[in-house]
């Protein structure tokens, strides 16, 4: 495709109108007609460049969605349409503008801070932004409540979709325990729009059905389901972010003069940082899945236990370590950071979030990296990322070792991401 920076940031706009709603953003038409919870978000960044205010309803639409525990679900379906399962009818939480019954990483903390930051005159911005806070403040009180009932700082994903990588390897061993009798006949929608070699199997479809269907039988309780759920896994990418949100949520909270929640939420996440430890798995030399029913680390080295970047200090050998492994990936597969150990057997380059390299994971490395002091590896990451965009545009996914584009075309977070590395990543902020 070959187009100059200029060229990829009209580009960017286009796609991020193309599927701007008014008040939210689809992903992509078609295969997602909906409110995602962190493609929502993520795409706030993108939005922000082009017009602020846009970008704050973004955030605000998907938080006046908010169950009342708290919980920010992850789909909000604001229309009909037939062209994408499970719908409404399947999930049935009885919100009164249908929603989803699980939740999404929790990104909303980590753009607010940055929407915050980036305003010209914070004090247009100071309600609305403490609205925010407060709404997510909530939402990670329901994640420590509902989703760590026993207090080990870490919170467990009661459905491989909360991850947001769906089809990564580290659910396998997991989501193959799941029970599957009883499952309501269905008819899969994504597999209409994108490749199958491009999207999870069958057999990981029936069982993201069957815990659905095992949640809405227990009425969508969540006081109840994280102890009765077939599936509990606690995913370092998962918690990394949750904790770097935290604190990001603690500093604007402390900007804006709101010391008790500041301090609230800076201890829940130095204690919760403190936990991380327990995931990592010697084994392969990074952060690892936990098993939270059978008490096991998961051998499975996927993008998910690099995040952890998120949440290191400076200087940590942990830190250190994860960098290395990120430029072994890169040396083997140049296209973006893979989601897969490209090394692993069951690394497969074009299937969803078992090899495919996704430019938000690659924008959350970024982060990580320069945090931790690693620019230059942070920089090599950036370039690899532009890779993906020069040679395929906005695509949803890459295959890491050819830049081929994968999975939806014209995708907005993709395109936020263009946005957000060509005028501020690049610059060093
Ligand atoms: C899907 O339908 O593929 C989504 O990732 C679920 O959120």
């Amino acid at each position: 495709m070959n187009m100059n920076p200029t060229v990829m940031l009209q580009e960017a706009e286009r796609i991020l109108k193309l599927n701007d709603k008014g008040v939210y953003t689809v992903p992509t038409h078609g295969l997602y007609p909906f409110q995602w919870n962190w493609d929502s978000c993520l795409t706030a960044l993108g939005q922000f460049h082009f017009d602020p205010n846009r970008a704050w309803v973004e955030l605000e639409t998907l938080v006046a969605h908010q169950w009342p525990d708290g919980m920010v679900p992850h789909i909000v379906f604001h229309q009909h349409d037939e062209g994408y399962f499970p719908g409404p009818g399947v999930w049935k939480t009885g919100r009164p503008v249908p929603t989803s019954g699980i939740t999404q990483p929790a990104v909303l903390g980590l753009v607010l801070e940055q929407l915050y930051e980036r305003s010209a005159d914070q004090s247009l911005v100071r309600g609305r932004c403490e609205a925010l806070v407060y709404a997510a403040a909530r939402w990670h009180d329901w994640f420590y409540r509902c989703r760590d009932p026993e207090g080990t700082g870490l919170v467990a994903l009661l459905h491989p979709w909360e991850s947001g990588r769906d089809n990564s390897c580290d659910w396998d061993a997991a989501l193959a325990a799941v029970p599957v009798d009883g499952i309501e006949p269905y008819v899969r929608k994504d597999i209409t729009h994108v490749d199958p070699s491009e999207r999870p199997t069958q057999f990981e479809y029936d069982r993201y059905v069957a815990l659905v269907q095992c949640y809405r039988q227990m009425g969508w309780d969540n006081e109840r389901l994280h102890d009765a759920a077939p599936f509990r896994v606690v995913d370092p990418g998962f918690n990394a972010i949750l904790i770097h949100s935290e604190f990001a949520l603690a500093r604007v909270a402390q900007a804006l003069g709101h010391d008790d929640v500041a301090e609230r939420l800076f201890a829940r996440a130095q204690r919760c940082v403190a936990q991380m430890e327990q995931l990592w798995n010697p084994a392969l030399g990074q952060y690892s899945c936990l098993d939270r029913r059978s008490g096991c680390l998961v051998n499975s080295a996927s993008i998910g236990g690099l995040l952890p970047l998120l949440v290191l200090p400076q200087g940590h050998e942990r830190a250190h370590a994860l960098a290395r492994r990120i430029q072994d990936w890169l040396a083997i597969a140049p296209f973006g950071v893979c989601s897969m150990d490209p090394n692993d057997s069951r690394f497969d380059g074009r299937r969803y979030w078992r090899g495919p390299s996704w430019l938000v994971v690659n924008y959350l490395l970024i982060k990580g990296l320069r945090q931790g002091g690693m620019g230059a590896v942070a920089k090599q990451v950036l370039k690899a990322s532009m890779a993906c965009i020069e040679q395929s545009g906005c695509s949803e996914y890459y295959h890491p070792m050819t830049g081929e584009a994968l999975g939806g075309g014209t995708f907005t977070w993709t395109a936020a991401m263009v946005v957000e590395f060509l005028t501020v990543q690049n610059q060093g902020s």
